[in-house]
């Protein structure tokens, strides 16, 4: 199986269908969008490398497809295929960055030609781009800290999917996501920038900034808010001198807030790393927190 992703954007046909066969036995990863909008929604959820697209599709006119697709991802490498090629279109699009405008009267494997150079193309330039962006980041960065990231990519593999996966290590090494390390990941994955930021401020199991050795989530759902989990987090910041969302000077605890951690019987609720105190008391604070050093 080949490294790269293509989507396809055409109305159900047996070309496409034949397009589809073509590059599959050629080992490329397919998928297919019948109009604008699918293409759109889908290049919103994943990565391709590469969009072949009939200028004329239902939902979004193709030049402006071909526009937005850039938009979401300034990377993507685009082919326009057409049944009714003219030298108009062909400017325009080329204009637009695609990077090559064919007849749908080519045969399959002249398209597969031009897949293959447009591909290859894409290989070199990121490769350059990925030793680029690895000697900028190495020439300022914490060495240390980057070659735990390469470690963990090893273990983890260069798979986009793997994103999660490879944040989720990096936090747990680091406690929080380094500026360096994102953009890193970003270049070893192939992925655009915004998404691996996407992901990391998505979910509140990453930060952005260091996170103490040990995290307290103050659950404050509906059922622990009743049973006075206000009071609770007001001990916990005043004990530990920080508000929800800060981390002691001596970075031994993060305070959040979280909505409901799914154990409303035994509200209120504050979760400590991966352990649950439950009943809790303003009183039990303290001999709570002293169990983490
Ligand atoms: S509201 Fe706190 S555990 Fe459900």
């Amino acid at each position: 199986m080949k490294d790269f992703s293509i989507l396809i954007v055409d109305e159900p046909d047996d070309l496409r269908e034949r397009y589809l066969r073509t590059l599959e036995s050629d080992g490329y990863s397919v998928e297919v969008a019948d109009d604008g909008k699918q293409a759109l929604a889908k290049i919103r959820g994943s990565s391709y490398d590469l969009v072949l697209t009939e200028l004329e599709i239902p939902g979004v006119e193709g030049l402006k497809l071909l526009k937005l697709m850039r938009n979401l991802d300034p990377e993507i490498t685009t082919i326009i295929v057409t049944a009714n090629p003219t030298v108009e279109g062909a400017v325009e699009s080329l204009k637009g960055g695609a990077f090559h405008y064919l007849s749908k009267s080519i045969p399959p494997e002249k398209l597969l030609e031009s897949v293959n150079q447009a591909l290859e193309k894409k290989r070199l330039r990121q490769r350059a781009e990925l030793l680029r962006i690895e000697k900028k980041i190495r020439a300022t960065s914490d060495l240390e800290g980057l070659s735990e990231v390469d470690e963990i990519m090893n273990r983890q593999g260069y798979e986009p999917s793997s994103l999660i996966a490879v944040l989720q290590d990096i936090q747990k090494q680091r406690r929080y996501l380094p500026q360096d390390a994102l953009r890193l990941v970003s270049a070893r994955l192939n992925l655009p920038l915004t998404r691996v930021y996407g992901i990391a401020t998505f979910y509140k199991a990453f930060s952005l900034k260091p996170r103490g050795r040990h995290l307290i989530n103050v659950c404050v759902g509906t059922a622990c808010h009743v049973r006075g989990a206000t009071k609770i987090l007001e001990a916990l910041e005043r004990g530990l001198g920080v508000e929800a969302g800060g981390t002691t000077l001596d970075e031994r605890f993060s305070l959040e807030t979280v909505r409901c951690v799914g154990c409303c019987g035994l509200a209120p609720v504050i979760v400590v790393d991966e352990n649950f105190h439950g009943k809790l008391t303003q009183e039990k604070v303290p001999s709570v927190l002293a169990d983490y050093t």
